[in-house]
């Protein structure tokens, strides 16, 4: 992850870079920094921590700079460690992972060169800087001509004071022109004004920007063009818009992102020519990770009741060393917020050489999944920017409960629908404020279990991770059935177990699993769509949430769980919004 920005022109860069890197900070935030040159000299800001650690640094001079937002991934988190880092007149900062860092660094070594950092990112400045001859694209190139791995970078030299020099290999890098200057960033939110023409790199590109000149050239080294990127300042804008904190917006943003991300989809299978990929399908694989790869668990378990067609759901860091089979008549769905993660475009990449046909859905325009797939269906969440996702997650279930709807169109199936489903949504963060009052009972817990059977279960398991990410408290989701065969010996008087149950026709056997636990001395608080459950004698508490086809229930019934996550984070004292050692982005392996 990291985020990356610079600028050259004629403001000074410290401001624009500053605040860059406040709208990149879900990319990272252990530690930050800043390069600045005013012509003559090169000064280097850089702190542990946020980006706030370097305000003071907005009245720096120099009108040419780069910025870093850290997510450590090689070496602690210490100021060393932080970008921008310099060798010999080249200072860069880098976004990725270079997995031969620790054969060059040795090779640096042996040339009696000494390193400042841990990090893989330094090895870059040492190359770059051996290669220089007077010309700094050549010598960028000539640098990332022997790694391996993934960066997108920034550079700057002694030599050319008046020049930035990127490029770009499987981490997200964007050029541009902004008000009266050059722009680079991870992402578009860091440089984005009005009026700017912004341009995404390909893999393999370097950009070369001096003056009021940017020149992109591709891995032939050729000069290249790249389409202009459209973006909407709104989408981009993070506002809380009063909240204290974006989680909880982002949870009040449910209902009407279901509403836009159903049109959005609705759209999109009139052009996509979808029903004839459909009917062409045999087989469907989902990838995805973290939450989004959870939405893909509620897909599978939606498709296969009500369509009878078989789905294999992967985690995608998994899919791609399983050596997977992808048969013929393979449709293969990457699910993605960001679309920058790099496990995920790492499985579509190899699905797509074993002749699957993609189609990704995905909340980010422009974003390197909508690029790899075959297809795209795009999820209108609006920018997500606490780091645990929320609002992402039931847009995704939208687009694929969707999808879901027209597989059973191409079958000839019944499908329930979900009509007015942005009401009920409203109507179930309502009633899930509730959660409010069992906060007691998890604040100071050892451990937590969320429990249910099938698609709830799903839904378990989404419930348990906003839970860890952002609380801290060890948890686990886990289905109904197969506590008894081991979690149970966890439950100890007053460890608090969530019941799910949205099924009516195996209601009776999850409450089996609760009356188990109870009979352990568990606290039990439910989550149903059925009110006679609510008062049974071993509920602690319970939300009702509103009736909703059962397969697609977890559209709803994961609200009061995000609710809860965020209630109990606070009460124990963490920032929902920036949980530590987690970044919303992870464009590394
Ligand atoms: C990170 C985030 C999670 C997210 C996962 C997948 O781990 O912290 O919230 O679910 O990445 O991200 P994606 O952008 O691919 O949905």
């Amino acid at each position: 992850m990291c985020g990356i920005v610079g600028y050259l022109g004629k403001r000074q860069a410290a401001p624009v870079l500053i605040d860059g890197l406040y709208a990149l900070e879900y990319r990272g935030y252990d530690s930050v920094g800043i390069a600045l040159s005013d012509g003559s000299t090169l000064k280097i800001i850089k702190k542990i921590g946020r980006v706030k650690e370097i305000e003071s640094a907005r009245a720096e001079r120099g009108m040419v700079g780069i910025g870093h937002t850290r997510w450590a991934t090689h070496g602690d988190v210490t100021a060393e460690n932080a970008h921008p880092h310099t060798f010999r007149g080249i200072t860069l900062v880098h976004n990725g992972i270079i997995e031969n860092a620790e054969k060059l660094k040795k090779q640096c070594i042996e040339e009696g060169e000494t390193f400042a950092s841990e990090t893989d990112s330094e090895v870059i400045a040492h190359l770059i800087a051996a290669e220089y001859r007077g010309d700094l694209l050549d010598a960028v190139r000539r640098g990332c001509a022997r790694l391996v791995g993934s960066y997108a970078l920034a550079v700057l030299c002694e030599g050319e004071p008046d020049t930035v020099v990127c490029a770009r290999m499987r981490s997200p890098l964007i050029v541009g022109k902004a008000k009266d200057g050059l722009v680079v960033a991870s992402d578009i939110p860091a440089v984005a004004e009005k009026d700017a023409s912004l341009y995404s790199l390909e893999d393999g590109d370097f950009a070369r920007l001096k003056g009021d000149e940017i020149e992109i050239f591709n891995a032939a080294g050729e000069k290249t063009l790249r389409e202009r990127m459209e973006f909407d300042l709104e989408d981009g804008a993070a506002d809380r818009r009063g909240y204290r904190h974006f989680m909880r917006k982002e949870i009040d943003d449910i209902p009407e992102v279901l509403r836009a991300s159903k049109e959005e989809i609705d759209r999109s299978f009139c052009n996509l020519d979808l029903y004839r990929v459909l009917c062409q399908t045999e087989y469907i694989q989902v990838v995805a990770c973290g939450t989004a790869y959870h939405s893909g668990l509620c897909f599978q378990a939606a498709l296969e009741r009500v369509c009878r067609i078989p789905v294999e759901v992967d985690i995608a860091s998994e899919y791609r060393y399983m050596d997977p089979i992808v048969r013929r008549g393979t449709l293969l769905i990457a699910v993605s917020q960001s679309g920058e993660t790099a496990d995920t475009l790492a499985a579509v990449r190899l699905a797509k050489r074993r002749g699957a046909f993609v189609i990704a859905v995905v909340n980010v325009k422009y974003s390197s999944l909508a690029r790899l797939a075959d297809a795209v269906l795009y999820t209108r969440a609006g920018r997500e920017v606490a780091v645990a996702a929320t609002k992402s997650f039931n847009a995704q279930l939208m687009a694929l409960y969707s999808i879901v709807e027209a597989f059973a169109a191409v079958k000839g199936r019944r499908v329930p629908t979900l009509s007015h489903i942005e009401r009920r949504a409203a109507r179930t963060i309502a009633a899930a404020e509730g959660v409010r009052g069992w906060v007691p009972y998890f604040v100071g817990a050892k451990s937590v279990y969320f429990i249910g059977r099938g698609v709830d279960m799903c839904t378990a398991l989404e419930g348990s991770l906003k839970l860890k990410e952002i609380s801290y408290l060890p948890s686990e989701g886990y289905a109904a059935g197969e506590l008894k065969h081991g979690t149970l010996a966890l439950i100890e008087p007053f460890t608090p177990v969530v019941a799910i149950l949205t099924r009516r026709d195996i209601a009776e056997k999850t409450m089996n699993a609760v009356h188990e636990a109870y009979a352990r001395g568990a606290s039990i608080f439910l989550v149903t769509c059925f009110e006679e459950f609510c008062t049974e004698k071993e509920i602690a508490s319970s939300v009702l949430i509103p009736k909703c086809p059962s397969d697609f229930s977890p559209i709803l019934s994961v609200i009061p769980l995000q609710l809860l996550a965020y209630y109990v984070s606070i009460a124990r004292g963490n920032d929902p919004d920036k949980p530590r050692n987690l970044a919303k982005s992870v464009t590394v392996e």
